[in-house]
């Protein structure tokens, strides 16, 4: 066995690494305090491959491994975890979706502006009443014989107004329970598809989150993803595969976090000399860059997988857990370190808390991904 990046694979990290400090850092802080979603960062993201890095370059993807996506989005996270979500959706949610079930008229009109972040695309799944409890969808997807009349409301869309192609999960019968429900591509110009209110969220404050509403919206049946009544496993078998892009977010927060630490731990000083040279600081760096290798090892551990083709489901689960809560643990101790300044905007870690805990929401709870891990132990 050999843990070791490829040549491609380092350029990759070095690109995001670079791309990250020139053209995100700045701003970052503005774009959190007011809620300004980073729309030229993530044109010159397209530019670079990292919105559909995984997409076949004839659909004008990035043709890369989902080793080298967790690199480029540990990189891009590290520094700003709102672009590092839009890319994950992007990436994970949507271009995985439409070029592994999407008809080749699919991916000519949806999937190829998609991976080039010429457009950019959301998943809706959850709804007011159906969070963890997916299967509860209560929009509706009426057959009407050459298309879907939809009917419902989403909730906490990310990429929810800057999208220009959605995702939409909804029941179309409800006898059949989750085999019931369809996966629908609809355009953002559709008649009756209204955008709600944006949330003003704790953290990852870049990007925009929307609640959506769907009155009597019209979608031909060319634009269903999947099989009929397929659409649940399809939320599910993506859902995998976003929990590697949500745990190199994660990942990235957490080694931001521990970055901040080492370069602000060798210039503070305290009793006489740098705060470094106290054992409770270098025993704090110590248990952050052991979680963070833990945590990085899994997420590639889950990306091997799915390159290999494999059964990833447990692997995607555990990464996503573990690396969410060490974001967490690695923020927190992170403004410990920074004492007051970590406490104020100007050091950065005090959003890296903030962005950390959603971590452990999206994309499934952190309990929910203790049910899938369970599962896949108990089963197999
Ligand atoms: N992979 C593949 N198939 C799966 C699966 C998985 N991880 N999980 C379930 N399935 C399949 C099951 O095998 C089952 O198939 P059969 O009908 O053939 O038996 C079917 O889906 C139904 O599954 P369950 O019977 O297990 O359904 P459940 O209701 O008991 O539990 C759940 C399902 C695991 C709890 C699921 O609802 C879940 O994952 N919930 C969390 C939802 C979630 O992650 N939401 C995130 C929203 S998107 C988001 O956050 C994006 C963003 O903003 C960044």
């Amino acid at each position: 066995m050999r843990i070791e990046l490829t040549e491609e694979q380092k350029i990759v990290r070095e690109t995001a690494r670079e791309f990250a400090k020139k053209e995100l850092l700045p701003g970052v802080i503005d774009r959190d305090e007011q809620q300004i979603f980073p729309s030229e960062q993530i044109k010159k993201m397209g530019e670079l491959g990292f919105m559909g890095m995984m997409v076949d370059p004839k659909y004008n993807g990035g043709g890369m491994d989902t080793i080298s996506y967790v690199l480029a989005m540990e990189e891009i996270s590290k520094i700003d975890a709102s672009a590092g979500v839009v890319m994950s959706v992007n990436n994970s949610l949507v271009c995985w979706g439409l070029e592994k079930y999407g008809t080749e008229e699919q991916k000519d009109k949806y999937l190829k502006r998609l991976a080039s972040g010429e457009i950019i695309g959301a998943f809706c799944l959850s709804e007011p009443e159906a969070g963890s409890d997916a299967t509860s969808q209560r929009t509706t997807a009426e057959d009407k014989g050459d298309h879907y009349l939809v009917n419902g409301t989403k909730n906490w869309i990310t990429n929810g107004n800057s999208a220009s192609v959605y995702i939409v999960f909804a029941q179309t019968d409800p006898e059949l329970k989750h085999n019931g429900i369809n996966a629908l591509i609809i355009e953002k110009e559709s008649e009756g598809f209204v955008i709600g209110r944006k949330e003003n969220k704790l953290g990852i404050r870049g990007s925009d989150t929307h609640s959506l509403m769907f009155s009597d919206v019209k979608v031909p049946k060319e634009n269903r993803l999947g099989e009929e009544g397929f659409g649940f496993k399809l939320a599910m078998k993506i859902l995998n595969g976003g929990r590697i892009g949500i745990a190199s977010q994660a990942l990235g927060i957490a080694s931001g976090s521990l970055d901040a630490s080492i370069n602000y731990s060798k210039e503070r000083k305290a009793f006489g000399k740098t705060i470094s040279q106290h054992q409770a600081i270098q025993f704090k760096l110590a248990e952050m860059a052991t979680q963070i290798d833990a945590a990085r090892l899994l997420c590639f551990q889950a990306a091997f997988l799915k390159d290999q083709k494999k059964d990833y489901t447990k692997e995607a689960a555990m990464a996503k857990y573990f690396a969410s809560e060490i974001a967490m643990k690695c923020a927190n101790e992170a403004i410990q370190i920074h004492g007051g300044y970590g406490y104020v905007k100007e050091y950065h870690v005090e959003r890296f808390l903030r962005d950390a805990k959603i971590t452990q929401i999206y994309e499934g709870t952190t309990e929910i991904q203790k049910i899938v891990i369970s599962r896949e132990l108990l089963i197999h």
